[in-house]
């Protein structure tokens, strides 16, 4: 990276305001002295993010982020300190002499620097093509047709390369480009015996961007709808600013709505990312036609977590997702997709349809991976204990891929229940398929590799407290209370009364979820039955907060099973199933915490006659513990 002058870092240091600077990327909103947001580094509700003006500094009480504009713009970015010098000077219009086209200068400039340039040359000459040459007219008319807006077609920079030999490899030279550079870039061809020409002829061009904002390459769409002999997109071939692994086309304007709406929309195409962006769907990227690396998905992961994956609905659409699903999985990321009717993809769906009905079908139809690939092998599993059998070993070993050990757990009780299968038998699979990875390893590696023990209940091998584990299960049975308070369960007894009845000697332990079973019971007496509606208004925040977290966590399904005529349980189907365990589950672990602390009491007891009767307390305690876990279908070690 070469040196940028002192004199403009001075005067960017001095002309970068940093609320302009911030407010690009978020919106301020004035309180007292300084200007609040809520912090684009980490998730959060409330405002924690902090500007101010007069000390030209931005500090976030939340994650603990804190600086100057040209700090910002390298937390925000992921970039350089030069990168963010040049994208405030850009801002600002400051002149960054490395950014002169002047040809002598080009030529001082390190060889990626020199590829830049002549990208960025090349890329004006396109759009130059398009606006103004007498062959522009084509592209405009074919880009028109296609949809494309003034305005999209400026914001992405879309040009033309005219129909002739060396257009543009004449125009470069002749400003003072060296054709080494044109070579290299890929943008001339050149022939053993000298001769060279352009690669892209009679074409749409597409500059892809950096996420800085540089052009490192283009795609170019021929116009020729039935031509077989020429391929629909040439590209710009790898080079030392374009390696097609690490960039992703359109990332560069639409990171900022990623970063807003929290979530990316991918897609394949370059056409499906204008269309959407033009219908207002801002947060879309394509990995163009290439299958999904891991640092594209890294790319992402600087500004969000969420990916929603747009494919074709073909059967090789449908197949390119499901890589690319479980690479994003093995990244920590979070994955919904949405397929299209047969035939139609992003671009044409919009098209046909229009941007609002477009985005309900979005809604309607984003289904989270689990359901997803469930549904892809729920229709041939049906019947078929075989087929259902391999169904369940693909989907478990997609959730295998998951790093967060809590997220998994959590999708292996939605594919327990879109199964109706016992959530430990999925569990036993998931340890055969950690033990075989292991034993793999453990070939290659030698024998004296560590072999960590497979984990053995549905619980995270992170260490997580007694507490938090209760927690859990307490919340687990105020939830479905609150949610199915009237629903029967079985003859005569609806949820309220079964869990009543059965949890009567249990002390739910966790304030909160012992104060809204208090509440529920005082209802009760009343004649009532409480569901989470009844406590969104409480008087106290913290029970206000918990019923609407409660209401709004009802694990149903989508919808779109219905549409597929698959027959998939919803909870509400399965609460008799899901009551009892719940209960089991809680109780299961209340046995467990007293063992622990009749333990604890037994080491204090000297009497001996006191010691027999504690240990006899245990004993039978341990028995019920056994019981429970049996019921629970838990093997215990
Ligand atoms: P598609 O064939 O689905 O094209 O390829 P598309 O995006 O729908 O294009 P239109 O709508 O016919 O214009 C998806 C992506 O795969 C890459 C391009 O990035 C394209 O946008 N591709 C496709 C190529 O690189 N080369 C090809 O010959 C075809
Ligand atoms: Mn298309």
């Amino acid at each position: 990276m070469s040196l940028i002058p002192k004199e403009v870092v001075d005067q960017v240091l001095v002309q970068a305001d940093i609320t302009e600077v911030v407010g690009d990327f978020v919106s301020l909103k004035k309180k007292g002295q300084n200007m609040w947001a809520c912090c684009p580094f980490h998730h959060e509700k409330s405002p924690s993010f902090s500007v101010s003006p007069a000390k030209g500094i931005y500090k976030c009480f939340g994650c603990g982020k804190a600086g100057n504009s040209v700090q910002f713009i390298m937390d925000v970015e992921g970039t350089s300190f030069p990168e963010a010098i040049k994208y405030l000077a850009k801002k600002y219009s400051i002149e960054v002499p490395e950014d002169n086209p002047n040809p002598e200068y080009a030529k001082e400039q390190s060889e990626r620097d020199s590829l830049f340039i002549v990208s960025d040359f090349a890329n004006k000459h396109f759009q130059q093509n398009l606006h103004a040459h007498e062959q522009g007219g084509i592209g405009m008319s074919y880009l028109k047709q296609r949809g494309m807006s003034a305005n999209t077609i400026k914001k992405y920079e879309l040009g033309y390369s005219v129909d002739e030999w060396t257009d543009l490899t004449d125009a470069a030279l002749k400003a003072g480009y060296q054709q080494k550079y044109l070579e290299a870039t890929g943008l001339t061809i050149a022939k053993e015996d000298g001769k060279k020409y352009d690669r892209f002829r009679g074409r749409v061009m597409f500059p892809t961007h950096n996420v800085s904002g540089r052009v490192v390459g283009f795609g170019a769409r021929t116009l020729k709808t039935n031509d077989k002999k020429s391929p629909k997109y040439l590209n710009s071939p790898e080079s030392d600013i374009y390696h097609k692994s690490n960039v992703l086309y359109g990332l560069f304007q639409a990171k900022q709505a990623i970063r807003m709406q929290d979530m990316c929309y991918m897609v394949e195409g370059y056409l499906d990312v204008l269309s959407l962006h033009q219908g207002g769907i801002e947060n879309v990227v394509a990995s163009s036609g290439t299958s999904l690396t891991e640092g594209q998905i890294k790319l992402i992961a600087r500004y969000t977590e969420n990916i929603t994956v747009l494919y074709d609905g073909d059967a090789a659409g449908i197949k390119a997702s499901l890589r690319g699903i479980d690479l994003i999985l093995e990244s920590g990321l979070n994955v919904d997709v949405v397929t299209f009717p047969e035939g139609e993809d992003p671009d044409s769906y919009i098209q046909k349809v229009g941007d609002t009905a477009f985005k309900a079908y979005i809604q309607e139809h984003s289904q989270d991976f689990i359901s997803f690939k469930t549904s892809l092998y729920a229709a041939e599993a049906k019947g078929s204990p075989v087929k259902k059998a391999e169904a369940i070993r693909e989907i478990v070993a997609s959730i295998a891929k998951i790093p967060d050990s809590i997220k998994r757990t959590v999708f292996f009780r939605s594919c327990s229940l879109i199964f109706d299968i016992d959530e430990q038998v999925l569990i036993s699979e998931y340890n055969k398929m950690q033990l075989q990875d292991r034993q793999q390893q453990q070939k290659q590696d030698g024998p004296e590799h560590f072999m960590a023990p497979p984990f053995a209940e549905p619980e995270p091998e992170k260490p997580i407290s007694d507490m938090d584990m209760l927690k859990r299960y307490e919340r687990e049975i105020v939830r479905m209370l609150l949610n199915y308070p009237n629903r029967v369960l079985e003859e005569g007894m609806n949820t309220c009364q079964y869990m009543l009845e059965q949890l009567e000697d249990v002390e739910f332990r966790t304030p909160l979820y012992a104060r809204l079973m208090d509440l529920i019971k005082d209802k009760l007496c009343d004649g009532n039955l409480a569901t989470a509606e009844d406590f969104i208004n409480h008087p106290d925040q913290e029970i206000r907060t918990e019923a609407t977290n409660l209401l709004s966590d009802p694990h149903e399904l989508s919808h779109n099973w219905e549409t597929h005529h698959i027959f998939v349980p919803t909870e509400s189907d399965l609460l008799p199933y899901g009551a009892e365990r719940a209960v089991l589950r809680l109780k299961w672990r209340n046995v467990e915490l007293m063992i622990k602390g009749e333990m604890e009491k037994l080491r204090l007891v000297t009497d001996p006659q006191e010691q027999i009767q504690q240990l006899t307390f245990i004993r039978n305690l341990k028995t019920l513990h056994c019981q429970l876990g049996d019921m629970l279908g838990i093997v215990i070690g």
